[in-house]
């Protein structure tokens, strides 16, 4: 079965994309009335300008995100599987969590938090692995209309600690530990932590998973179960879904941009619900009954879109993995594909190369034949591994969407739908109704020229809002306002550089800003470059991206030290072991060159352009050099070089 605004051929989808371009208000209206809310959309759909920039879509009604997610699904679909939960040892026992089960969850674990105090608006951070309980208490978050943030399990103490302060949390969910392929990761203690010195945080919630010890502080740390039991010793059961504004925060979400500090992207309950259930239904082709697997952390905005929040709100399955597609060996996602029959399979293009890698051993003891769809995010797919995946993993008869979007755009603009719009092998293709991307110069102008191939080439922008848009960052407008609106006037600037063909199709190039993409995971060079400069011999580094086969890009560190080093690969470790502390161990360098001097004009600007060609191998076009203040370090740097 399907559902009412699903798209099913290319004249539907050129019809919608028309309505929704000469009537956006009318389009998302049609679609709004397929949801569930408290007070119904009615009067205005939509007031906007970017120079603030101020975004309100469905202003005046009011809703509860869990109530489409859980409540609407329960008469009909309340015995369907909500979550597969399959563990990170194959050996272990799997979970499934019925729709009903799931709704009971989190109305009970609203309970719990309501009992300790959490109230509408109150920032809750949520430091756990990939469990069930994960999707529990994101819900009950929402349920109770606190405002979630998630933070990825990989990212260390101290960047913990700056998005707490940020975010002004005042509690905390998390767990004993996680287990990640042969790791186990000590989440409760990285908090404890994260929390010296910080003056917002009253309490943490402590679920169990590894049983690794903990210290549980009297009076601020509670076990989950303990608080349960409370809840079930009281006969709590159904909580009433908070009523919030459509223009509410639903979460914040942490991501890296072009300046040094992470901001805190801010999604709307309203707009985000439906753009990320439209998107999901349309892109995926998603039928009631499928199986949608998609292998991404719930600490990203794509578990926040693709396994929680879309498919939820369509009453679908989906399935949520604990591990690593390594352990206990490279087949395990054909594994689980062939476990649980899936029919969906949305993964990044760094899992697809990494798997490669391994050959087609793996793959050939595993019934793959429930596939329909595959899907890739978070990087451009290269044609080799594109070819791949349709060959191998799809048999040649699954579309493939190749899905592009961002944390701030919340839900998947540019995307062919599966089997339903012409794909094209490394192309994102066409926009989604109600999305309107142009190509501009570096001076906003729109790019009319192509070259022989009618293909136009330019900076990424979007010039009228979707539902799921970013509305702030998080206690910071301004910095909204100049990292995505003040680039170009009346556009939002998506970072990112694209070319477009003749038929409309866009392909994705990659960031045009100072933002890395490393195995799909966004790292600022000036977040990894902050990291460096702590470490106590450093003098100055200057970080840039290099092509790399696995992750896409590499993270190169180009860094003057102070002093003797010893022994130069002892450095490098400390030096890694700084960032690892200061991000994570996501943000480590690949490589690191020790170097006299950067490259700098005479206004004292690091010349990246400089450092990127030589990182990328380029040593003899490195272009116009003589703007340089010291032409001399660019020959120490080329000879330096790292291969
Ligand atoms: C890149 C992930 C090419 C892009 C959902 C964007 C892509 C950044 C694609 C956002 C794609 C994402 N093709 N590039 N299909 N999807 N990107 O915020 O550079 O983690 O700006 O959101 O990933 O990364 P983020």
């Amino acid at each position: 079965m399907s559902y009412p605004y699903q798209i099913k051929s290319m004249e539907e989808y050129q019809d919608a994309y028309r309505l929704s371009i000469e009537q956006p208000e009318l389009f998302w209206a049609n679609i709004a009335s397929h949801f569930k809310w408290k007070k119904a959309p009615y009067g205005k759909v939509l007031n906007w300008n970017f120079e603030e920039p101020k975004i309100e879509w469905f202003k005046n009604a009011t809703l509860n995100i869990t109530e489409n997610c859980l409540d609407r699904h329960l008469a009909e679909y309340g015995d369907m599987p909500a979550i597969i939960w399959e563990p990170n040892d194959p050996e272990d026992n799997h979970r499934i969590l019925t729709y009903r089960k799931l709704y009971d969850k989190v109305c009970q674990f609203a309970h719990v938090l309501k009992n300790n105090g959490v109230k509408k608006g109150d920032r809750v951070c949520i430091y756990m692995g990939m469990i069930p309980e994960l999707a529990v208490a994101v819900l009950a978050c929402a349920r109770i209309g606190a405002i979630h943030s998630v933070i990825f399990g990989g990212f260390s103490a101290q960047a913990i600690a700056d998005r707490l302060y940020d975010a002004q949390a005042t509690f905390i969910i998390t767990c004993d530990g996680a287990y990640r392929g042969q790791k186990d990761i000590p989440l409760k203690s990285v908090i404890d932590d994260a929390l010296i010195g910080n003056r917002t945080v009253q309490k943490v919630i402590v679920c169990t998973r590894t049983r690794t010890p903990v210290s549980m502080i009297k009076g601020r740390d509670l076990w989950w179960d303990d608080e349960i039991h409370k809840v079930e010793t009281l006969g709590l059961h159904d909580f009433p879904a908070e009523e919030m504004s459509a223009e509410d925060p639903l979460f914040i979400l942490y991501t890296s941009g072009s300046t040094g500090k992470p901001k805190g992207v801010v999604h709307a309950c309203g707009g985000y619900m439906l753009y990320t259930n439209y998107s999901f239904v349309n892109v995926f082709q998603y039928q009631r009954g499928d199986i949608h697997f998609c292998t991404a952390d719930i600490g990203w905005i794509t578990g926040h879109s693709y396994i929680l929040y879309g498919p939820l709100s369509a009453g679908a399955t989906t399935l949520i993995f604990e591990g690593v597609p390594t352990f206990p060996d490279a087949g395990r996602f054909w594994s689980i594909v062939d476990k649980y029959r899936v029919n969906i399979l949305y993964t990044a293009p760094t899992a697809i190369r990494s798997l490669m890698g391994f050959g087609l051993g793996p793959i050939q003891n595993h019934d793959l034949s429930s596939l329909k769809v595959l899907g890739t995010v978070g990087e451009p797919i290269n044609e080799e591994a594109w070819h791949w995946y349709h060959q191998h993993i799809g048999k040649g008869r699954c579309p493939i969407v190749d899905t592009w979007w961002q944390t701030e755009t919340g839900g998947i603009l540019i995307s062919n739908m599966a089997g339903v719009t012409p794909e094209k092998a490394s192309w994102a293709t066409l926009p989604l109704p109600g999305v309107q991307p142009i190509l501009v110069d570096e001076q906003g102008k729109e790019i009319t020229e192509s070259d022989d191939d009618g293909i136009q080439k330019g900076n990424l922008c979007i010039k009228f809002p979707w539902p799921s848009i970013l509305r702030t960052t998080y206690g910071d407008h301004e910095r909204c306002r100049t990292n995505y609106f003040a680039t170009y006037d009346h556009l939002y600037f998506t970072g990112d550089g694209a070319l477009k063909d003749a038929d409309g199709n866009f392909r994705i190039t990659g960031r045009v800003d100072d933002v890395l993409n490393v195995s799909g995971h966004r790292i600022g060079t000036a977040e990894v470059e902050n990291a460096i400069n702590m470490h106590a011999g450093v003098v100055e580094s200057a970080v840039v991206g290099y092509p790399h086969d696995i992750k896409g890009q590499g993270i190169y560190a180009y860094i003057i030290y102070q002093g003797n080093h010893g022994d130069e690969n002892l450095t490098r470790q400390d030096i890694l072991q700084t960032v690892t502390r200061m991000i994570g161990p996501i943000a480590k360098p690949d490589k690191i060159q020790f170097v006299q001097g950067l490259p700098k004009t005479r206004s004292g600007k690091i010349m990246r352009r400089i450092l990127r060609k030589i990182a990328e191998g380029e040593t003899e076009n490195l272009g116009d050099i003589t703007t340089l203040l010291d032409p001399h370090v660019v020959e120490e740097i080329k000879n330096g070089r790292l291969v």
